[in-house]
């Protein structure tokens, strides 16, 4: 039995009700382990913004930095309702990435996997996508020009504008270290990515991951420039199997294309963490689908599966993590699934469920005997 404090940071838009399928699934886990987990809700983002005047308020921080670990559920609204919030306390540069750089959360992994009995899901014909997906996409997410400065157009008489992308070398060996370290505990390859051919940043990337690479002999090491990855993540995603490291941009951008070869966003779970502090934060890599909120369609699927990444990342609990992923697998394997990986499917209705439904099977295949 372990007890552990978790913060709960439910977010915006479809961050409610997948939060609450998040919660129904620490429930099963906790009942049939006798686990107990002190969840904290603290508010986070565009409704913390309009209902405190902050989207990480000082309560907020201050839980975080209590934490044993934080879930969290997608955050901003609607394109009308983002544009009544002043641009310095918008929710991702006055919430989300102070959030990641406070904790110093500079590995992102995010799992992206189809396997082949569910090809369906994807919008690319069954034959390209082999034996099925299994990638560990690895992010550094506390550098480049997301952390650089900035010089907004508004500041130079809309003259010009400046984002600056810096890497040091700390930075790029502790995040090259965590994707060899992933890649040898799997026993796979390790992809690493950049844009050394116009960017001074990717030929420094590739120099010190090619240092790295000598402490991991056991590891063998393919570069790939992005634009070609991006090429070649729809051609043939399958041959990326293994474990991909990207800078923090180019892995925003390519870890919501992988979403779109598995058929949904809704299947991108993922964790943020610091491996030294062992601080981190698990959450769902899509946006808050203000569109579809409220109209308990969304899929949970990455929030649950956020779940299972705490289990075994922050609180080494592996089997009860397996238990969630084996469950996640047995519901898609019963031929069941939520309504947006259906679209262009003759899945009988019956088969479709909704946002409640699926925590509820989740729940239930985890508590059979
Ligand atoms: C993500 C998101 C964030 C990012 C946004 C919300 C700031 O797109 O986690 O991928 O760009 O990192
Ligand atoms: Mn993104």
């Amino acid at each position: 039995m372990v007890e552990k404090y978790i913060v709960i940071l439910e977010g915006d838009g479809i961050g409610p009700e997948i939060m609450t399928e998040g919660k129904k699934v620490l429930s099963a886990i906790s009942s049939k382990y006798g686990h107990k987990f002190n969840l904290d809700d603290k508010p986070f983002g565009a409704k913390a913004y309009f209902d405190f005047g902050h989207p990480f308020p000082e309560v907020t921080q201050k839980a975080c930095d209590d934490a044993e670990a934080i879930l969290k559920g997608p955050i901003g609204l609607s394109l009308s309702e983002m544009k009544r919030i002043p641009q310095e306390f918008s929710p991702e540069g006055a919430g989300l990435l102070p959030l990641r750089k406070r904790l110093d959360t500079y590995a992102n992994y995010r799992p992206v996997v189809l396997p082949k009995n569910c090809s369906h899901f994807s919008p690319l014909r069954p034959e390209r996508l082999g034996d099925g997906i299994d990638i560990m996409m690895i992010r550094e997410l506390v550098g480049g020009n997301y952390f650089g400065r900035k010089v907004e157009g508004k500041d130079t008489n809309m003259e010009y504008a400046i984002d600056e992308g810096r890497y040091d070398r700390p930075q790029v060996e502790r995040i090259a270290k965590v994707a060899f370290e992933e890649a040898r505990k799997r026993k796979c390859k390790l992809t690493s990515v950049n844009k050394p051919n116009v960017m001074a940043e990717g030929r420094f990337w590739n120099a010190i991951v090619d240092e790295v690479a000598k402490q991991y002999a056991d590891v063998s090491l393919q570069h790939y420039i992005v634009d070609n990855m991006a090429y070649q993540l729809v051609v043939n995603p399958s041959q990326f199997n293994g474990v991909v490291l990207f800078e923090n941009m180019q892995g925003d951008i390519l870890t919501d294309q992988a979403g779109g070869v598995l058929g949904s966003l809704g299947l991108m779970p993922s964790a943020c963490l610091n491996l030294e502090t062992k601080k981190g934060y698990y959450e769902p890599a899509h946006g808050s689908a203000p569109d579809i909120a409220g109209k308990n369609i969304a899929n949970p699927y990455s929030m649950i599966g956020s779940v299972a990444l705490m289990f075994d990342k922050s609180f080494g609990l592996e089997q009860e993590s397996k238990d969630i992923w084996n469950s996640l697998t047995k519901l898609f394997g019963n031929g069941y699934m939520t309504g947006e990986l259906a679209k262009g499917t003759n899945t009988p209705k019956e088969n479709i469920l909704s946002t409640s439904e699926f925590g509820n099977k989740v729940c239930d295949y985890i508590l059979e005997k």
